[in-house]
């Protein structure tokens, strides 16, 4: 009787050991499958990477692409990253350009990076030329890095009213409109407008690059034209504009037609190109009556943002592709 008792107390606590046993394996079990998952997640590799928790997080907030993520993951360790993401105009595709032009500039604001960057100024001019895309049509772009072809001619170039313009000036036909309805609400502010260059072809646009650095070298002539294909008077979506009373490039800048335009040329869709203190982005010298018509909505926000079309182009056009 007394065996008896014995041996169902040792069945019981070997049962009982087993039942710990078993709850210790799946306490272990589940915690190392848990660890297991964990180091699979891109929290983890990012803080393998050298990132601190907070800026994984972070990182992950803003990218929700995977392959972004790889990317990031691909490169080494820098904190710029955290700061550049967070910057309006931040552009993916560019991150190592930035992180390489940061590095040679670091006395640069990171504002000045993303937009330099992005108008490829980190690039030399004119040497390796993109074919602009002629089916932006009103949005199209044009400049030291984009080059239209020698054949292009804009569809429906209408010759400007000789009220508004002189002789034989032509641009595209939404162009001059927008144009007409500018004139109108200029002169009832008491300014008459009056364009005195507009479309140039190819050929002419050689022409007047090649006289300016005839005389003034190529270096000072850059600064000043575009070299043919680069142009943008050749996509009959710019205007030299002018003032009746104000007809000089030297000082058109401290006339009130030209604040008049600086106020007012975005509601009918045109915008300022080569702006003072951009120089850096558009590689023109400051240009106070070259006007370019890009439509509403471009012209809306580039007013707002105090951007160049060039930076407009980079993030909401090629970005968007
Ligand atoms: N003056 C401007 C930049 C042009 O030649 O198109
Ligand atoms: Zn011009």
């Amino acid at each position: 009787m007394a065996k008896r008792k014995k041996l169902k107390k040792n069945v019981l606590y070997y049962s009982l050991g087993i039942i710990i046993l078993l709850v210790l394996a799946i306490i272990f079990g589940t915690k190392t499958y848990k660890e297991y998952k964990y180091k699979q997640t891109y929290e983890y590799k990012l803080i393998e990477h050298g990132y601190s928790l907070e800026n994984a997080k972070e990182l992950l907030n803003y990218y929700k692409d995977n392959k972004q993520i790889e990317s990031i993951l691909n490169i080494p360790r820098n904190e710029a990253i955290l700061k550049l993401i967070q910057e309006k105009y931040y552009i993916h595709k560019n991150l190592e350009r930035y992180l390489s032009y940061l590095e040679k500039n670091k006395n640069k604001s990171l504002n000045d990076i993303i937009a330099i960057v992005n108008v490829n100024r980190d690039y030399e001019f004119y040497e390796n030329d993109i074919s602009t895309n002629s089916s932006d049509d009103t949005l199209l772009i044009v400049n030291k890095y984009y080059k239209l072809d020698e054949n292009f001619e804009p569809n429906n170039l209408v010759t400007i009213n000789n009220n508004y313009a002189y002789e034989n000036n032509k641009i595209t036909k939404d162009a001059n409109d927008a144009y007409v309805s500018m004139w109108n609400a200029a002169k009832n502010d008491g300014y008459k407008l009056i364009v005195n260059s507009s479309y140039r072809d190819y050929k002419e646009q050689e022409d007047v690059y090649n006289n300016i650095k005839m005389y003034k070298g190529e270096r000072e002539a850059d600064k000043v034209a575009a070299r043919p294909g680069h142009s943008e008077h050749q996509t009959g979506l710019a205007i030299d504009v002018f003032e009746i009373n104000n007809q000089l490039t030297g000082t058109f800048k401290n006339s009130p037609a030209y604040t008049w335009l600086k106020e007012n040329a975005h509601i009918y869709g045109y915008i300022e190109r080569y702006p003072e203190e951009k120089e850096y982005l558009t590689g023109y010298s400051f240009e106070s009556w070259h006007w370019r018509y890009v439509g509403l909505e471009a012209a809306k926000i580039i007013h707002e943002d105090n951007i160049t079309y060039d930076e407009y182009y980079a993030y909401y056009i090629e970005n968007k592709i």
